[in-house]
């Protein structure tokens, strides 16, 4: 791949914890700029889909890394297909959720979804692209990059209210147990990137924060 390539990109990055509203804000935004939009998170996601589908084991690292390698994703109109398969609910999911913190700490794992994120870039000259890495590894030369924050109180009732039949505790817990492991693990941890504009969404509209961020983007372009 041609990294040069990557810095005449119009990306902009978007990184935070689970629930701080990444991906309605990303979405919006994407919309607002004409932009397209890659969450990043449903393709490890999708990883941990396949290696369950497989009934393979997330610690047998060469199995999963080889299925991350051979999986044939697809994500369009809002649909997620993995090897054909409609995962699009099932991502979401709670075997999904335990299973994908292993699957994302894996160094080539991650390799391969970086690839395969720059080349989506690449495709289309750009693009709002939402993760835990974007803005630090990823796209170290987004035109602007976001770190999103909210309160883990308010996370949790977000993401309790998005998922039916999930309680506000389990949530909770599912949340701070993941901030904790995306942001301690060795490779590509949570992290604000150089250069992030760090912007708390706790108690604002969505509408509003997109607002703030398109200003941002015009700024910069
Ligand atoms: O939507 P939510 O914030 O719950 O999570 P997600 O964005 O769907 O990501 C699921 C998991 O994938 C995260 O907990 C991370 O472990 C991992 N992930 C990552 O490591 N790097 C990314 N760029 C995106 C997600």
């Amino acid at each position: 791949m041609d990294m040069s390539a990557l810095s005449d990109l119009q990306v902009v990055a978007i990184d935070g914890p689970a629930g701080s509203g990444k991906s309605t804000i990303g979405r919006a935004l994407a919309e607002r700029l004409g932009l397209e939009y890659l969450d990043t998170g449903a393709m490890y996601r999708a990883v941990a889909f396949s290696v369950i589908r497989a009934q393979a084991d997330p610690d047998d690292t060469d199995r999963v890394r080889a299925l991350a390698r051979s999986m044939d994703l697809q994500m369009a109109g809002g649909r997620v297909l993995v090897d054909g398969v409609d995962a699009t609910l099932e991502i979401r999911g709670p075997e999904v959720t335990r299973a994908v913190t292993a699957v994302a700490a894996d160094p080539e794992v991650r390799a391969e979804l970086c690839t395969r994120q720059r080349l989506w870039a690449l495709e289309r000259g750009g693009g709002v692209v939402e993760g835990r890495d974007i803005g630090s590894v990823v796209f170290p030369d987004a035109v602007l990059k976001v770190y999103l924050t909210a309160s883990v109180e308010e996370r949790a009732r977000r993401r309790a209210q998005e998922m039916q039949d999930l309680d506000y505790d389990r949530v909770a817990q599912d949340l701070v147990r993941r901030d904790e492991s995306d942001s301690s693990r060795a490779a590509s941890p949570l992290v604000t990137a150089d250069g992030a504009v760090e912007y708390d969404t706790t108690g604002v509209e969505v509408a509003r924060v997109v607002e703030d961020l398109a200003t941002m983007v015009a700024e910069r372009m």
